[in-house]
């Protein structure tokens, strides 16, 4: 069952984004860049990312011949590279020559050039001129035995108003209703407000200035958008795939990034990355909190591409420069952040960026080597603290956590209740609604993924669908067949309300045949003011706080384990539970507050069986499995040290030292245990 992403190196990758073409003129730099990237243990370098004006300064003139050596000097020293493609910024000569790269804005105002991630997706211009670089850059590079992984372009993103673009969304929509306008006209109730539409040609983006009242066309956008990205992906992963057929690739995704369905993204990638960059000691939140946030943001990037490790491919050693306060991370920290990206399923510990730069905009960005240039820093020594100790970890590599649990997440979904009218804007929280589904069953100590109500779902004893608002085709029945299968399968308030073109379903929310599953229907919902609360009693006389949301039910054939409180719908149910075949369905009817869906997804996990590994505030535990051998990661994310009960005995790898009946963690401390066979 091991999965190793880089089988050649059999170790964790450690490096960073290393720019050396900032640095051509200074080839002391260069060799010293070596020299401390050894001492550091590092074994790889991410090159070229916004290279493109360095290999070709002017249109088909190209030099590659310094990045050649660099990756040479690199791997004759036991450093692989990590190869970006160069399209995440467009040379002045580009857009100087083809002003259609630029992208437009949602006003349609073609941007000028500068800056950067900001390409026309859909322009054949800036599509050849990739194609053009690409290929020379491929052919420059292939065969070299330093070379394990292409980096698509960068932090891919956001969105073109173009003519170009706003043509391809029309091909996009022909497509999608068969070149029949009389379909879109029904899916997107356009006869409300006389939007009928008598051609494709006369459907416009939703520019900033214009339509905006079809919901329909505003949800298609979000989809056009993202799937037209997905093309972009797909072009330079087939252009890649011809020219270095044994090279994988990969793109960095950015967490939970708003308008890019990276679950559809990743299906190009032979392996998922993410940037991460969390606010830690901020004073809005505390150490776990923030390191809670950071692993949801691990399971929802390693949902993308289950089964198998993830990288991270950046995250700052010291602090970053473009939070709104740039703390530096505290002593242990960087250690602390790294194992839990382990720990979480990351095979990779990577930096944005292996030296700061002398000017311009991320001059001030942490970096392994400061302008001081030297080793004799706090972040160096505990880079090269980490690369020793990451280097220990090399028997985790290929193993994936062990989820008993998952809380499905869905981008469309996500657009889906963003764009809809209605509710409160400011409460909706769709995605921290998901998060903190993530974050009772991890404080039930639960390993829980984070996946695509597509997902195979068949190994999970428990899956949470929070807020499953639009329900595409197929995916109603998918649950249904996994609660029958013998599953607990929790739905909350807002389910199935629209089909996949946001069209209400008929008949009662849930829609789709699951009113009869969950054996009930919502018959209004009432948004609460930030200041209203009503309560939520169970049978044991327990009483959880509800606050935003209230569904008032209609169970038909359900049990009710819990009624309102308050209000004019006081004693009727908010959480229910029904058989389902070897299964079950609840339904929570309300946005309970934590402890209280603790208290529901409690039951459930002892329904189905579930074992928990409750861990004292504030720590975490994570397992990995391969199959064969189990990891158990511990991590404290606070500052006094805590001593806690292992799940089984073994030895941790970090120490060497065997694991019996308790750790004692230190500050921020971490322990790695493979476990003895059973
Ligand atoms: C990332 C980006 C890097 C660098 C970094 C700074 O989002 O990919 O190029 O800008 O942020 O934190």
């Amino acid at each position: 069952m091991k999965k190793m992403l880089f089988p050649q190196i059999a170790q964790v990758l450690h490096g960073g984004d290393y720019n050396p073409d900032q640095w051509l003129d200074r080839p002391d730099i260069l060799e010293e860049d070596v020299r401390l990237m050894k001492e550091a243990g590092i074994n790889t370098a991410t090159l070229g990312v916004f290279a493109w004006s360095a290999y070709e300064p002017k249109e088909g003139k190209f030099h590659f011949d310094w990045l050649l050596s660099v990756m040479d000097r690199l791997y004759q020293n036991g450093i692989y590279t990590v190869l970006a493609t160069p399209t995440g910024a467009k040379p002045a000569w580009l857009d100087e020559n083809y002003p259609e790269a630029l992208r437009c804005d949602a006003n349609g105002m073609r941007l000028r050039h500068g800056n950067r991630h900001n390409h026309c997706l859909t322009s054949p211009a800036f599509r050849r001129q990739a194609e053009v670089i690409i290929k020379r850059l491929a052919e420059a590079v292939k065969g070299h035995p330093g070379l394990i992984l292409w980096h698509i372009s960068n932090e891919l993103g956001g969105e073109c108003f173009c003519p170009l673009c706003a043509d391809q969304f029309r091909n996009y929509l022909r497509q999608r209703f068969g070149n029949d306008i009389e379909k879109l006209n029904k899916a997107w109730w356009t006869d409300f407000w006389s939007h009928h539409y008598t051609s494709f040609e006369q459907v416009e983006p939703p520019y900033a200035n214009g339509e905006r009242s079809i919901i329909g066309l505003n949800q298609a956008w979000r989809e056009f958008t993202s799937w037209n990205m997905g093309q972009y992906v797909k072009f330079e992963r087939q252009l890649l795939r011809e020219l270095t057929p044994d090279i994988p690739a990969t793109t960095n995704f950015m967490q939970v990034y708003p308008t890019l369905d990276y679950h559809e993204l990743a299906k190009d990638l032979d392996m998922v990355s993410w940037d991460s960059y969390p606010r830690y000691h901020s004073d809005t939140e505390s150490m776990p909190e923030t390191a809670a946030e950071t692993a949801f943001a691990h399971a929802v990037i390693r949902g993308t591409k289950p089964g198998q490790p993830f990288m991270l491919m950046e995250s700052t050693p010291s602090l970053v420069n473009w939070h709104s306060f740039n703390k530096l991370r505290r002593p242990g920290v960087l250690r602390l952040s790294s194992l839990q990206a382990i720990a979480c399923g990351a095979d990779t510990v990577q930096y944005f960026q292996w030296r700061k730069g002398r000017g311009s905009f991320e001059q001030f960005h942490g970096a392994v080597i400061d302008h001081l240039g030297t080793d004799d820093t706090r972040t160096f020594r505990e880079v090269a603290a980490l690369g020793a100790d990451l280097k220990k970890l090399a028997p985790v590599l290929g193993s994936v956590p062990e989820a008993k649990a998952a809380v499905l997440y869905d981008w469309s979904n996500r657009w889906a209740i963003e764009g809809m009218a209605g509710m409160a804007a400011s409460t909706k929280q769709y995605v921290r609604t998901v998060m903190e589904q993530y974050e009772a069953l991890s404080r039930l100590g639960v390993e829980t993924d984070v996946v695509s109500p597509e997902a195979d779902l068949s190994g999970y004893d428990l899956v949470v669908a929070p807020m499953l608002y639009q329900l595409k085709p197929g995916r109603a029945e998918h649950l249904r067949a996994y609660a029958k299968n013998g599953g607990v399968l929790v739905f909350t308030y807002l389910t199935g309300y629209v089909d996949e073109n946001t069209l209400c379903f008929l008949g009662g929310f849930p829609g789709d045949g699951l009113k009869e599953l969950t054996g009930l229907y919502s018959e209004e919902l009432d948004t609460l003011y930030p200041a209203d609360r009503n309560g939520a009693r169970f049978e044991d006389g327990s009483v959880f706080e509800i606050r935003d949301y209230c569904e008032i039910l209609k169970v038909q054939d359900a049990e009710v384990l819990a009624s309102y409180t308050d209000d004019f719908y006081a004693e009727t149910p908010v959480v229910t539970r029904k058989k389902a075949g070897n299964g079950s369905v609840w339904y929570v009817g309300a946005r309970l507050e934590a402890r209280g869906m603790e208290a529901v997804y409690s039951r459930c996990l002892d329904e189905a069986g579930t074992v928990r590994i409750p861990m004292p505030e504030g720590t975490e535990a994570h397992f990995r499995s391969n199959g064969e051998q189990r990891f158990a990661f511990y991590l404290n994310h606070t500052e006094e040290p805590v001593t806690i009960t292992p799940a089984a005995e073994g030895t941790d790898l970090l120490t060497g030292r065997r694991v019996k009946d308790s750790i004692v963690l230190e500050k921020y401390g971490v322990a790695v245990v493979a476990e003895d066979a059973v």
